[in-house]
């Protein structure tokens, strides 16, 4: 054991005590966070005159050195450690000796691991941000190819009336296009330094903490030493983006499991993302969507455990707060793979387009346009609506589409039925007549598709 604080104690600590307090076996993954805010740490130390030009050096080549040490695996992390901290202190001192024993000069912990989050939050906003982008432009670009693709649009999980594949692809454009913009909102919220606030209420010497910030991309530092080392509101809202984009992700997968099965055959997921059965084998799983369905509930439950562990917590640092870290990488990491594996997933599924439009011809997608046919030749929409009613209802009988009856044999329901009416309500004119903003003729959707690509490439992560 080779702990940061022995002074004060006579007996040392119970074993067990030691294994239940000590967090290096999940914040060792802070190391390259550490070693870049002691630097900097120490790189303003020197500048104010608290330590000197040479002791700067000498602490900055000595993080380096460990840090390299680690990565080529010369230097083993051990639970010898209490922490990533204690690590880099005990062996920094080990190696350059006094100097090393200054870098904690007016620092805690608590303003220096609340430093660590922070700078490795950062990073995976960013890159969620370009995960979420990619998974943009491959919606896009299936939305370009698809905007006569016609397939039925459903509610209640029944047919309603047609769409196509572009325009149900644009609502998950729409959802992750949010979920992106979150990841900016976050960013912004949260791009404050939080090192040089100390225990909690700032330190006597001279540290220029603007400057620190300044030196590790921070728009400033934060403004109240208590909340910078209690704060993880940022944390709390980023967990709450990523459960917002698993639920995003789930509801997506839930469809592509449905367009896979054997009833619907819309798609046909590619070999690389499918799995097969033990016993059965015609079997070809959708394993990947219903893993990313099922880590959903695991995402969410990583956001209400940071909740549930800040929610009693009064001012300012309290040791539950080491707590955040294991919930909040569970959550990072498992949206990361989700977001990767089902981008991936979507770029080579083929959709059988023949199966969608017919799945749209048979499945009375067109009543509501035959009622409004009705009513452009004069019938009060509540009778029209009534007419194709019975109309559907002997369509279904026939086991037929309203298309396929005879004009004499529409003629039997209505006498305002003539020629036109098959044109009226083909496929292709009930999506192009859908011309309001947001619907799914394909003028409309070029125009959508036109604004998702400037979209994609406005995203930027710069001040506002
Ligand atoms: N491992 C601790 C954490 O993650 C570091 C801060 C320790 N501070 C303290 N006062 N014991 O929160």
């Amino acid at each position: 054991m080779a702990q940061l604080w022995g002074g004060r104690f006579t007996g040392s600590i119970n074993e067990l005590a030691w294994d239940f307090n000590a967090s290096i076996s999940f914040d060792q993954r802070f190391l390259e966070q550490d070693v870049t805010g002691s630097k900097a740490h120490a790189r303003m130390l020197a500048k104010q005159g608290i330590i000197s030009e040479e002791e700067r050096d000498s602490i900055v080549k000595g993080l380096d050195s460990i840090l390299e040490d680690v990565k080529a695996g010369k230097l083993e992390i051990t639970s010898k450690y209490e922490d990533i901290h204690s690590f880099l202190e005990a062996n920094l001192i080990d190696r350059i000796g006094d100097a090393g024993k200054k870098v904690h000069t007016g620092r805690s912990r608590n303003d220096q691991v609340a430093l660590d989050m922070r700078l490795y939050a950062r990073e995976q906003v960013l890159a969620f941000s370009e995960l979420l982008i990619n998974m943009l432009k491959v919606l896009n670009d299936t939305m370009r190819d698809n905007v006569e693709t016609y397939m039925p649009g459903f509610t209640h999980l029944q047919k309603a009336q047609p769409v196509t594949l572009a325009h149900h692809l644009g609502a998950y454009f729409e959802m992750f296009k949010r979920d992106a913009l979150r990841m900016q909102d976050i960013y912004h919220r949260m791009n404050y330094c939080p090192l040089g606030a100390g225990a909690l209420a700032g330190t006597t010497y001279p540290l220029d903490r603007e400057y620190t910030a300044s030196l590790l991309d921070f728009f400033g530092p934060t403004l109240n030493s208590m909340d910078s080392v209690s704060d993880r509101d940022y944390l709390i809202e980023y967990l709450s983006a990523l459960s917002t984009v698993m639920m995003h992700l789930s509801r997506f997968s839930e469809e592509i499991i449905i367009w896979n099965s054997n009833e619907y055959r819309f798609i046909e997921i590619d070999d690389a993302y499918s799995t097969g059965s033990s016993i059965m084998p015609q079997k070809k799983n959708p394993d990947i969507a219903e893993l990313v369905r099922g880590k959903t509930g695991r995402v969410y439950g990583d956001l209400m455990a940071l909740l549930t562990t800040m929610k009693g917590i009064p001012l300012a640092y309290n040791k539950d707060m080491q707590e955040d870290k294991e919930a909040a990488f569970d959550a990072m990491d498992t949206v990361n793979h989700c977001l990767t594996l089902f981008t991936d997933m979507l770029r080579t599924i083929r959709f059988n387009k023949a199966n969608m439009e017919k799945s749209a011809m048979m499945g009375f997608t067109n009543a509501t346009d035959a009622a409004d046919y009705l009513v452009n030749k004069g019938m009060p929409f509540r009778d029209a609506h009534s007419v194709i009613g019975r109309l559907v209802l002997a369509c279904i009988d026939r086991g037929c589409a309203i298309d396929d009856l005879k004009i004499a044999e529409l003629k039997e329901f209505s006498e305002l039925f003539d020629e036109d009416i098959y044109d009226a309500i083909s496929l292709k004119t009930c999506v192009e007549k859908r011309l309001t903003i947001g619907a799914p003729s394909p003028v409309r959707m070029k125009e959508v598709i036109a604004l998702n690509d400037k979209f994609i490439a406005d995203y930027s992560m710069e001040k506002r």
